[in-house]
C-alpha cells in the first residue's frame, strides 16, 4: 500500500500518469474489505464499508480496553514526543497529545490500508470523476502544480497545465497594472479599494486570506469582501467608498448565486448613480458600460454569464468546473488576493500548497501528516464519540480561519449517503468551531477543560510574531506563546485532586478545581505567518478532509445539502412582497411568521 500511495506521486509530480483504474483496481483488490466490486455509473467502484475490515475489528477491540492515560504514556515512553511529532513542509506537527497509543496508531493507519485512501487519492489526481453525483474530475491539486511539470497533465481532452497557467498568467498581469495605477477608475484615479462580491467559497477562502496576510498589503490597495445578501452588508463596507477609486470583483463560480448577483447589481448601481453625481459620467447606456468596464471584473466557470452582466470579458478570468467552490482560493477566485497582495505573494502561497500535495503523495501513510490527522479524526468520531472539532488558531490574523474550515471540512463531509448512493454506515462529519487565542481561553475553554464532552482540538501557532511588540521589557508574543503551551498542557495532563489538595484546598471545591486531562490537542507549529506557510496550512486541512471522506466512503466535492433551502427561499420570496397564492402554499409555522413580519413591517 506503501507504494501505490508512493505511486501518487508521480501524477503530482507530473511523471507518468497511469491508465485509469490500474492502480485503484489494485488497491481495492488488496484491500481484506467484504464490499463488492460494482459500477454506479460514473466508472467509480462501490465504497468498502470501512467497519467490514480488519482494522475496524481491531480498533474496536482496543476501544473496548481502552483507558485514556496521557500522562502514563508520556512517563512510559520517553520517545512518545518523537515518535509523533512530524515535518511536514515548513510546518511542525505534534501529535503526541493526543488519545492514541501505538497500537492504536497502527491500527488506524491499516484502517487507510483497507479502505483505499490512496487508491483513491490517485484516483483523484489522474482526473477520474471521482465527485460522481456531478459527474466531474476533482483537480484542486492542478492548480497549484510548478510551470513546466513534465509531462503535462491532461484530463478530458484539457491540457490542464496550460490553462491553469494561462489564466495565472493573465491574472497576474491585470494585477499589476492595478498595482502600478495603469489601469484606472472611469475618471483616470488609481484603484484605492477592491470590493470582492461572492459567498461560500468565493468568499470565505479570500477574505481568510486577505485577514492573514494584510501585513503583506503593501500597494496602497484594500480589499473588503461583501457576502451577505443581507442589504447592511453592502451598505456598510461601500459606505465610505469613492465610486471613481473602487473595483468591483464580482466572484461566483456558476455565476447565477442569489446572494452574489443580487450584491453585483446593487453595487453597479452604487456605481452609476456615484459617478453620475460626482458628474463623472451621464446616465446614458454609453457611459454606464464605460464604467463597468473600468470598475467590474468577474471571476468564473460562466464567462458567457458574465458577459451577460455587461462585464467585458478580457477583465474575466476563468477556472473550471473540476475546482470545487471550497477548494477554490487558489485558483481565479484569489484575484483580489493577487490585486491587493500582489502576484509573487500569490505564487508563494500556491507553492505552499504544492510542498504539502507533495507531502501527502511521496509520503508513507505512517508518516502522513494530513492522512495522520484524518485518521485521528476518525477515531474521535466513530469510535471516541467526538461531535465537534475545536480549530484553535494562536495568531489574531488567522481569525477567520475556522469559519474558512467550517465551509470547507462540513460542506465536505457532512453527508449521510455514500458516493454509490447507498447509506453511510458510521457518524461522518463533525461540527467545525473555533475562535482565536487566547480570546477563546476567556470565553469557552471552559468546557473544553472540564465540560462532559470529547473536544479534540487543533491548536495553530507562529513562532514569530507579524508585529513584534513588548510590553517594557516583555515580548508581548512570547507571553502569548506561553498560553498555547500552557493550555496543551492544561488540557493534556490536568490536575488531580491530590495536586489541589496540595495547595491546601478543601471540601467541595476540590472536585470543582480538579481538571481530569486527556482532552486531545495537535499542536501545530511553523516559523511565521507566511504567504507559503498559509498555503501549507490550507492544504494540509484539504487532505485531512479528503482522508476522512474516503474512508467514510463519501463523494466529499458535492454539496445537495444546500439546494432545498435556495429553492424554498425563491418560492417564499413572492409571498414576502404579499402574494395570496404563494402565501397559501405555505406550512402554518412559515405563514404565522409571514403573518408577524407583515404586521410588524413598517
Ligand atoms: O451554496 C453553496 C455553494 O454552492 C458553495 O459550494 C459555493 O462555494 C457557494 O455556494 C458559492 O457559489 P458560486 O461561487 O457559484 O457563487
Amino acid at each position: 500500500v506503501v507504494t501505490a500511495w508512493a505511486h501518487a506521486t508521480e501524477a503530482v509530480l507530473a511523471l507518468p500518469v497511469p491508465a485509469p483504474g490500474r492502480r485503484a483496481d489494485r488497491l481495492h483488490h488488496s484491500a481484506r474489505a467484504r464490499g463488492t466490486r460494482a459500477d454506479y455509473g460514473w466508472g467509480m467502484s462501490a465504497p468498502i464499508d470501512p467497519t467490514t475490515t480488519d482494522a475496524w475489528a481491531e480498533l474496536t477491540a482496543l476501544h473496548a480496553d481502552f483507558t485514556p492515560d496521557l500522562r502514563g504514556w508520556f512517563a512510559g515512553d520517553p520517545a512518545r514526543v518523537g515518535k509523533l511529532s512530524k515535518p511536514l513542509a515548513e510546518l511542525h506537527v505534534d501529535l503526541s497529545k493526543n488519545l492514541v497509543t501505538d497500537e492504536i496508531l497502527a491500527a488506524l493507519v491499516r484502517l487507510a490500508e483497507q479502505t483505499g485512501v490512496a487508491g483513491r487519492y490517485e484516483a483523484m489526481l489522474r482526473g477520474e470523476h471521482i465527485n460522481t453525483t456531478e459527474d466531474r474530475a476533482v483537480l484542486h491539486t492542478a492548480l497549484r502544480r510548478p510551470v513546466g511539470a513534465n509531462p503535462p497533465l491532461v484530463v478530458d481532452d484539457q491540457q490542464v497545465d496550460a490553462d491553469v497557467h494561462e489564466v495565472l498568467d493573465r491574472i497576474a498581469a491585470f494585477a499589476e497594472r492595478v498595482r502600478s495605477g495603469e489601469f484606472t477608475g472611469v475618471t483616470g484615479k488609481k484603484i484605492t479599494h477592491l470590493v470582492n462580491i461572492g459567498i461560500g467559497g468565493s468568499d470565505l477562502g479570500p477574505v481568510m486570506v486577505f485577514e492573514a496576510l494584510k501585513p503583506y498589503a503593501t500597494a496602497g490597495i484594500e480589499a473588503r469582501f461583501v457576502s451577505n445578501i443581507d442589504p447592511t452588508d453592502i451598505a456598510q463596507k461601500t459606505g465610505d467608498l469613492d465610486p471613481e477609486t473602487t473595483l468591483f470583483i464580482v466572484a461566483s463560480k456558476t455565476f447565477t448565486t442569489l446572494e452574489t448577483l443580487t450584491n453585483a447589481r446593487l453595487a453597479r448601481e452604487w456605481l452609476w448613480e456615484g459617478l453620475a453625481g460626482a458628474g463623472a459620467i451621464g446616465d446614458d447606456d454609453a457611459s454606464r458600460t464605460g464604467a463597468v468596464a473600468h470598475h467590474f471584473i468577474a471571476v468564473s466557470t460562466a464567462l458567457e454569464k458574465v458577459a451577460e452582466f455587461g462585464i467585458d470579458t478580457d477583465n474575466a478570468f476563468g477556472f473550471w468546473d473540476w475546482v470545487g467552490g471550497r477548494y477554490s482560493v487558489d485558483s481565479a477566485i484569489g484575484t483580489s488576493l493577487a490585486i491587493a497582495l500582489g502576484p509573487d505573494v500569490f505564487r508563494e502561497f500556491l507553492a505552499g500548497f504544492h510542498a504539502v500535495d507533495q507531502h501527502v503523495a511521496t509520503t508513507p501513510l505512517a508518516e502522513n501528516v494530513p492522512v495522520l490527522m484524518g485518521l485521528l479524526n476518525v477515531w474521535y468520531t466513530n469510535f471516541l464519540g467526538a461531535q465537534t472539532h475545536a480549530v484553535l488558531p494562536y495568531a489574531q490574523l488567522l481569525h477567520r480561519f475556522p469559519a474558512y474550515l467550517q465551509q470547507l471540512t462540513m460542506e465536505s463531509n457532512g453527508k449521510r449517503v455514500r458516493w454509490d448512493g447507498s447509506d453511510v454506515v458510521t457518524d461522518t462529519g463533525e461540527v467545525f468551531w473555533g475562535e482565536p487565542g487566547t480570546n477563546g481561553q476567556h470565553a469557552f475553554y471552559q468546557l473544553i477543560h472540564q465540560g462532559t464532552r470529547l473536544i479534540p482540538a487543533d491548536f495553530i501557532a507562529m513562532v514569530n510574531p507579524s508585529y513584534p511588540l513588548k510590553d517594557g521589557e516583555r515580548d508581548v508574543h512570547g507571553l502569548f506563546l506561553a498560553n498555547f503551551l500552557a493550555q496543551t498542557k492544561a488540557l493534556a495532563f490536568g490536575k488531580t485532586a491530590e495536586e489541589v489538595e496540595a495547595e491546601g484546598t478543601t471540601g467541595a471545591l476540590v472536585a470543582a478545581r480538579t481538571f481530569p486531562g486527556n482532552r486531545p490537542t495537535t499542536s501545530i507549529f511553523a516559523p511565521a505567518l507566511t504567504p507559503r506557510v498559509l498555503g501549507e496550512l490550507i492544504a494540509l486541512y484539504e487532505h485531512i478532509t479528503f482522508t476522512q471522506g474516503a474512508i467514510w466512503g463519501i463523494n466529499s466535492f458535492d454539496q445537495w445539502g444546500v439546494e432545498l433551502g435556495k429553492k424554498l427561499a425563491l418560492e417564499i420570496a413572492p409571498a414576502i412582497e404579499g402574494d395570496a397564492a404563494a402565501l397559501a402554499a405555505q406550512d402554518a409555522s412559515t405563514q404565522a411568521l409571514l403573518a408577524y413580519y407583515s404586521d410588524h413591517r413598517k
